[in-house]
């Protein structure tokens, strides 16, 4: 009987814990406009950069402007009086949802509104965080992100808390292969290291510590 008792316990609870594996609850904000990244990035695999275009090249990836979806959505839009426009796809046939969702777009542009999307991610004010370092260093927008082009709403995957910078910043958090090979050979931190070794300087205490280090943990490179 025990015996019996037990097998159902370990059998409920491999039940509970698959369940709990295809539940997600993670799931973002509602937004003004119900837009889906799995659609974009995923079903119509849109680079990231196509929309958050400055992320190699400012300290915010950005959101993108009504004008850059309606390029798509209103062909022609550029050339003509944006009171004229007409939903191009899709189709209410395609997906009724979809096409109420999109119809909202066009009413921003027509109204020459920005869309008010609700912001996910908010770093305190006495943090920094410059993303086109981090891009051009290497990293994939998933490695902090996650696995943005399966998400409906978006939601805030990493926890931004200091240790998780710091984590990474000591080489003590994994990333790929690729990541780490892109970030040894862009990381002016890992340059200065080099060039502190080739001049000569003694590095072995760090380096016995932090083999990995891949950016600075000063305090006034994170902190205003
Ligand atoms: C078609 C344009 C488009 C593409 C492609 C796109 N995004 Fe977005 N992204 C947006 C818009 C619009 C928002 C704001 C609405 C929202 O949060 O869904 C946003 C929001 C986000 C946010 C949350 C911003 C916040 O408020 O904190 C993250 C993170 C993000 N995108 C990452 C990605 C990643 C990673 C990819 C590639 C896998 C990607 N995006 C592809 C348009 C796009
Ligand atoms: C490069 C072209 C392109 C751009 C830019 C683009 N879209 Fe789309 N959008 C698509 C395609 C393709 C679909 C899917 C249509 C289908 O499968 O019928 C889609 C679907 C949608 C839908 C319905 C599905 C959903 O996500 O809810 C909405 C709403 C939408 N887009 C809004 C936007 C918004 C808002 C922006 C700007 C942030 C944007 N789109 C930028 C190509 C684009
Ligand atoms: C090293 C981790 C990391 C990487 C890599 C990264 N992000 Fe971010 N992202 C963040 C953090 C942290 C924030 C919050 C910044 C803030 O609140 O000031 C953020 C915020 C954002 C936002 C909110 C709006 C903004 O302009 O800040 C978007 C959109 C975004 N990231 C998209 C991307 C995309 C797209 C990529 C890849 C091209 C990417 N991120 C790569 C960590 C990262
Ligand atoms: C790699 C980036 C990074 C470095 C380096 C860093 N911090 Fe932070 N720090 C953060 C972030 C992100 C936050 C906000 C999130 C949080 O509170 O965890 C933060 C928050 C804090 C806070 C506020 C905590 C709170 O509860 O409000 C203090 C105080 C702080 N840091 C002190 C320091 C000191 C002192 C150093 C140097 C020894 C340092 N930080 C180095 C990223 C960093
Ligand atoms: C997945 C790894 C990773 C995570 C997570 C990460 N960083 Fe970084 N960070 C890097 C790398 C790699 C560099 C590039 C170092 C270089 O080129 O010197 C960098 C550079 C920086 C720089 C510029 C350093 C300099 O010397 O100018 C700042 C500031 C920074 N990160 C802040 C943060 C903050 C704040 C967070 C957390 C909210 C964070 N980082 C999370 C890997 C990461």
């Amino acid at each position: 009987m025990t015996r019996v008792l037990t097998l159902a316990g370990i059998l409920l609870l491999a039940v509970g814990v698959a369940s709990c594996r295809d539940y997600s609850p993670q799931e973002g904000p509602d937004q003004p406009i119900a837009f889906y990244h799995s659609v974009h990035a995923g079903q119509n695999n849109m680079p990231c950069m196509y929309c958050h275009y400055t992320a190699d090249r400012s300290v915010d990836a950005g959101i993108p402007s009504v004008k850059l979806c309606v390029g798509c959505h209103v062909p022609g839009s550029s050339n003509q009086p944006p009171e004229n426009a007409t939903l191009a796809f899709p189709a209410a046939t395609r997906n009724k949802f979809w096409n109420e969702q999109a119809t909202k777009l066009v009413d921003y542009w027509k109204r020459q509104q920005a869309i008010p999307w609700v912001r996910i991610h908010d770093l305190p004010d006495h943090v920094k965080f410059p993303h086109y370092m981090h891009v051009n260093a290497g990293l994939q927008c998933q490695t902090c992100h996650g696995p943005v082009q399966t998400m409906n709403k978006v939601y805030q995957f990493s926890s931004l808390r200091m240790g998780w910078c710091i984590d990474c910043h000591r080489g003590q958090m994994p990333i790929s292969a690729a990541e780490e090979a892109a970030v040894k050979r862009n990381s002016s931190y890992v340059k200065r290291l080099a060039s502190l070794r080739a001049a000569g300087s003694d590095l072995r205490g760090h380096e016995a510590k932090w083999p990995n280090q891949r950016a600075s943990t000063d305090c006034v490179v994170c902190h205003y």
